[in-house]
């Protein structure tokens, strides 16, 4: 719900976990007064008396030396340049080449539902009274700039999401230097900041920090969320946990290049600012023109760091994932990649189908190398025409065959690349990205494809949609592997240089935009290297992500534990492979906490293998709704437990419970292992379906399992399924 108090000035958001105050202080300041747990009040009182001690503290002449100043107050989107000393969220540099900027509020409009943030991804109403939306009209009178801070809180799920829309009302040009998605301000620094670093195949590794005064923060500037930092950030009150306290989440819907910076300031007070990367950018507006920024999803709860993830899985399940897979069971497929990387035919791939077929599963994928002359990864990325040397007669007969078995087919491409030895390449060498003059840095002997160009997008828009629409595929990967160097387009004027890797962005999303309406029944994986890409952005577009290349399962727990702070389980590409640091029951066991599949040739799976494999499908089908709808409970973290890790999942109605622990590393003098389960009801009783054995909720989440003579190797798995009698 969203209330304006005309009295006070204030504006209430509130969802079901949290209140959110905005005020309208005197000559039309636009100020943020608190974010916390729901409280009443509108009337904010003292909550504005911030800023006891300024340094050289610099006044509004109109309001006087009164106390005011603005590098102390809790600017609602701090701007840069008039005495807000702050890290800023929007700077505008007008026609003479200034770029003080000072916006205050003008006018504002509440509204039922939430509208649409397209060309870009975002979190969408299913109806009208699902969201409600504030928009805060605020204006610069200098520089004529006009913007638009959209609001929209999602009641129930307990989440907000935030925007804004930068017009220029003058009439002449300007330039955008920084425009953030948000700007919080909290009047403490005692907080945890959580970020997740990584690299390809140890993606979002959880780091967690005491926040200290100056700046801290993430970036990319890598053209893509990239490997190497999430576009999510979490604060968690000191004292706070996974389940109680304080905890704040921040992720922004974009898979380009993104900043979240926190500056503590000599009061102690906190800003957090997040969005586009200032950094290379630059956005040229004429008289008129609009830009709008990527919108970032907060949630802030009172029950801790699992309870706020659970409202990310929720609302992304519900809010952010389209299309037929949003709600119907995704077939489980079979990657050939692990299994034959480039060296496959037809045959090779019908027998990875026919064992499929035997132990159940749904689908065969056939990855890289099936396209162009594409032996190794040095050429062909562009030349989206089917390799008949290794598939003679085309598609058509491995598709057949494989239809013919009862599994569905799916396909990879990597539609925003191009290789310097392709037909596409030497038709059209200026389209890749590059700058005028320098030799583009190679990277696995790839060059990124400018898809900012409309010309570039329907080329390999019409070259793919020639095989999608002439062949029964049913899944499409859609990789992305490297970064973006030398960023140029060879027909950007000079004046719009800057705005190149937000319009690569928007290129790509325009591309899959084109495909999931062409393509509504094809299910689309997003893949960059493995999870490069792993952002809500992504999300919108294909409703799961390959989470890393990294298949060994022990090494994945950590990915997985970090991926799932803020992405649900359902999103979440997760394969059995034939790494052999574990048994198949482990691979089994991790790879079921995600969309679940195989990575390997099960031509050479023992009969051992094969029966147990038949059994992790059948578990796949057992557990589809509870592990990708259900609640995650986080019960040991690989985070602070280096040798033992344990989640699990309870349905909605707290009648099913599935929980899985691993011993990632085992030493005898371990100490004795009690788990305790979590969210379930403690009056219903509980049949362990593996002993027979049944126990109130309450022994569940009190006393617990006793697991200590239960597991005596490295890597070993056990899990429990408990049903409400
Ligand atoms: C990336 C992906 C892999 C595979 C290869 C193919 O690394 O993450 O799963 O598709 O590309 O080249």
């Amino acid at each position: 719900m969203i209330i304006f108090d005309s009295e006070n000035k204030v504006f209430k958001l509130d969802t079901c976990e949290s209140t959110y105050l905005i005020g309208i202080y005197e000559e039309n300041y636009i100020l943020n007064y608190y974010y916390g747990a729901p409280i009443p009040e509108t009337c904010v009182g003292d909550l504005i008396d911030r800023n006891a001690n300024a340094s050289f503290s610099l006044a509004n002449p109109v309001i006087g030396e009164n106390g005011f100043t603005p590098d102390c107050a809790p600017m609602e989107y701090g701007t840069n340049g008039a005495a807000d000393f702050r890290v800023s969220a929007l700077s505008i540099r007008n026609a003479n080449g200034d770029t003080t900027t000072d916006i205050r509020y003008k006018g504002h409009k509440i509204y039922k539902g939430k509208p649409s943030l397209s060309p870009l991804p975002y979190v969408y109403a299913n109806n009208d009274d699902e969201a409600d939306t504030l928009d805060i009209y605020a204006e610069d009178k200098v520089t004529g700039a006009e913007v638009t801070l959209r609001y929209t809180v999602f009641e129930k799920m307990g989440a907000m999401t935030r925007s804004a829309i930068i017009t220029n009302a003058s009439d002449k040009a300007m330039d955008i230097k920084r425009a953030f998605s948000l700007c919080v301000n909290m009047p403490e620094m005692d907080y945890d900041m959580i970020t997740f670093y990584g690299r390809h195949a140890k993606e979002r590794s959880r780091e967690q920090r005491a926040l200290a005064h100056g700046l801290q923060g993430i970036h990319s500037k890598r053209g893509a969320s990239s490997h190497c930092h999430n576009p999510f950030v979490a604060f968690l009150k000191h004292g706070a946990g996974e389940e109680q306290g304080e905890a704040m989440g921040f992720n922004l819907v974009y898979s380009g290049n993104f900043s979240a910076v926190a500056e503590c300031d000599f009061n102690s007070n906190t800003r957090f600012i997040m969005g586009i990367n200032p950094e290379d950018f630059s956005w040229h507006l004429e008289a008129g023109e609009s830009f709008t920024t990527p919108e970032c999803v907060m949630v802030y709860t009172d029950k801790g760091l699992g309870e706020m993830s659970r409202i990310y899985h929720r609302l992304y399940n519900n809010n952010l994932v389209r299309g037929k897979y949003k709600h119907e069971k995704r077939p489980l497929l079979i990657n050939s990649w692990e299994a034959a990387y480039f060296d496959f035919d037809t045959d090779k791939l019908v027998s990875f189908a026919e064992r499929a077929k035997e132990a159940g599963m749904d689908m065969l994928v056939m990855d890289d190398g099936w396209f162009g002359v594409r032996n190794a990864d040095n050429c062909s990325l562009g030349d989206w025409f089917v390799n008949e040397e290794k598939l003679p007669g085309g598609l058509d007969p491995l598709i057949s065959r494989v239809n013919a078995l009862g599994l569905k087919f799916g396909i990879w491409y990597e539609p925003e690349m191009i290789s310097p030895d392709s037909d596409l390449y030497r038709a059209h060498p200026d389209w890749c990205v590059h700058v005028e003059g320098r030799e583009p840095m190679i990277g696995r002997r790839q060059l990124v494809l400018d898809v900012s160009r409309e010309d570039v997008r329907d080329n390999i828009f019409n070259q793919m949609y020639e095989v999608l629409s002439k062949h029964k595929i049913d899944y499409v990967k859609w990789d992305f592997n490297r970064n973006i160097s030398d960023a140029g387009s060879a027909i950007l004027p000079a004046d719009k240089k800057q705005e190149f890797f937000h319009r690569f962005i928007l290129g790509t999303y325009d591309l899959m935009d084109r495909f999931t309406k062409a393509f509504p029944d094809i299910l689309f994986e997003n893949c960059s290297g493995g999870g490069g890409r792993f952002d809500p952005g992504m999300l919108y577009y294909s409703p799961q992500i390959w989470a890393s290349d990294q298949t060994d399962p022990i090494e994945r727990l950590t990915i997985q534990f970090g991926t799932s702070i803020c992405y649900p389980a359902s999103t979440m590409g997760a394969h059995v492979s034939a790494c052999d640091r574990t048994g198949y029951e482990t691979k089994g066991d991790v790879a079921l906490w995600g969309t679940f599949g195989y990575e390997l040739d099960p031509n050479k799976l023992t009969d051992d293998e094969k029966a147990l494999v038949k059994e992790q499908v059948k578990e796949y089908h057992k557990y589809y709704d509870l592990i990708h709808y259900g609640d995650l409970y986080r019960l040991i973290d690989p985070y602070f437990n280096h040798f033992r890790c344990a989640w699990s999942f309870v349905s909605p109605d707290k009648t099913e419970v599935l929980a899985t622990a691993v011993t990632m590393r085992y030493d005898r003098d371990m100490p004795t292992f009690i788990l305790k389960l979590r969210g379930l009801d403690k009056d219903k009783k509980y049949v362990c379906e593996e002993t027979g054995k049944v126990y109130s909720g309450a022994f569940l989440m009190n006393a617990g399992i006793n697991l200590t003579n239960k597991q005596s190797r490295d890597g070993e798995s056990i899990k429990f399924y408990f049903k409400a009698q």
